[in-house]
């Protein structure tokens, strides 16, 4: 299989960075094809590290990237984040980092709304990364949104813009915040236009073209499938389709494009922003896992909150996503617990669920039914291969593999790139 698309199974942060570079360095074109800057992806190369939200993360290993119409794309923060890797030796031209002509971009009217909104939400806000993704994907399907190839076009931008303001500054005046000015944001795309403009084309059409020629590509998820749009735990969810399917359509390549689909959980859950997390630990076990796993946000800087690993969520995510294999990361951190306990559902009141339903009150009152485990006393970290693990941390997985239902293809040991255990190429099929 010449193609392999990389999601995350959970709630996002699975450490997709690590098994994404390593498979980067195998591929010869690396896409993103939702999100936007609301992404953090961390890639340790060398003495270097590397902190990308919008670039695909195959230009730090020399690969063509390609950001997909699926995008929404942030042009101010593209330039920094360009800037700023530019500055760690990296070489980002048109040559190497090319951009969807049909991709949204996000304006400063965004993150203002997005948060103008929470604020107003108060205890009932969704946590969101504040960058404007959401109020971008809404224009997108109101058709009102101003894209990549409109930058070449200044009435094109004036009567857009003409639209958006009536939508934005009627929003922002009743949220009590100031305005925007149109000829300030004309300006802006004005100057911004010649330094995106060289990166832009039908990048269905270079995908095309690869593809015919055998190139290996790489499709690189961000978020995860419980924050879908669609399949996450909504309202609690980013505002773009993260299942492996939209790498089709965000991409503009057909499904059987798509190829061997990865999934990647974390061997234990994680959560940032506000939502349902049924195995939520709360006490010292929860504390552990957050100072052992380095539970931070890599755009938010946020906590994480932490909890037992929930069969049952990632079981429902591979089936609505299509992931043939699991990559499971960071094992070691549960290295030396005492007992592990694994979700195989809910109890809802008094009745037992093998998946979480879909309505707020009924994820609310899901209480998990657990599967207790013994841990071990070794260490797994490092482990290169099954024998350099400790025996009931290979029976922890196996079990995994039987609760959800597909195969774990590789086991993530460390942050080092070489601490893995590969079950399985993904390019290979
Ligand atoms: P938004 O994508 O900024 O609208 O945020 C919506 C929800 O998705 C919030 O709960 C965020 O914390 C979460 N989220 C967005 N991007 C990421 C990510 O890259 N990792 C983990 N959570 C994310």
């Amino acid at each position: 299989m010449a193609n392999v698309a990389v999601i995350g199974a959970q709630w996002g942060d699975e450490g997709k960075g690590k098994v994404v570079d390593w498979l980067a360095s195998r591929a010869d074109v690396v896409v993103r094809f939702q999100g936007g800057h609301n992404a953090g992806h961390t890639l340790v190369v060398g003495d270097q590290t590397y902190k990308l939200s919008l670039l695909p993360s195959g230009l730090v290993r020399g690969k063509l990237g390609v950001i997909g119409n699926g995008v929404v794309v942030d042009p101010d923060a593209l330039l920094s984040e360009i800037a700023r890797v530019t500055a760690q030796g990296l070489k980002v031209t048109p040559e190497t980092l090319r951009i969807a002509e049909n991709a949204v971009l996000i304006l400063p009217l965004h993150p203002a709304l997005d948060k103008a909104r929470e604020e107003a939400r108060g205890a009932a806000k969704i946590g969101t990364t504040g960058r404007g993704i959401g109020p971008a994907y809404e224009d997108k399907v109101a058709r009102r949104a101003i894209r990549v190839a409109d930058l070449a076009e200044p009435e094109t931008l004036s009567h857009k813009l003409d639209e958006l303001l009536l939508h934005y500054n009627t929003l922002l005046r009743g949220l009590g915040v100031a305005p925007f000015e149109k000829q300030a944001l004309l300006d802006g795309l004005l100057k911004l236009a010649p330094q995106i403009l060289p990166f832009a084309e039908p990048v269905w059409e270079r995908l095309d073209e690869l593809r015919r020629s055998g190139k290996r590509i790489l499709f690189e998820g961000a978020q995860a499938v419980m924050l879908d749009v669609d399949h996450g735990t909504y309202p609690f969810v980013t505002s773009s389709n993260t299942v492996a399917a939209t790498a089709s359509s965000g991409a503009g390549v057909g499904p059987n494009a798509v190829g061997f689909v990865l999934g990647i959980a974390k061997a234990y859950s994680t959560r940032v922003g506000s939502g349902p997390f049924p195995t939520e630990l709360s006490d010292e076990i929860g504390q552990l896992l957050g100072d052992r796993g380095h539970e931070f946000g890599t755009v938010t800087g946020r906590r994480r909150r932490c909890g037992w690993f929930d069969a049952a969520l990632v079981r429902q995510a591979i089936k609505v996503s299509g992931i043939q294999g699991l990559a499971l990361t960071k094992l070691d951190v549960l290295d030396g617990l005492k007992e592990l306990k694994i979700c195989i559902g809910y109890r809802i009141d008094g009745a037992f669920s093998r998946h979480l339903p879909a309505a707020p009150g009924a994820q609310a009152a899901a209480v998990p039914e657990y599967e207790t485990m013994e841990g071990w006393s070794g260490s797994s970290r490092g482990a290169r291969s099954w024998a350099d693990l400790p025996a009931r941390a290979v029976k922890y997985v196996r079990r995994i593999e039987e609760l959800v239902e597909a195969p774990v293809t590789l086991v993530s040991t460390s942050p080092e790139r070489d601490d893995t255990i590969m079950v399985r190429d993904p390019f290979e099929g």
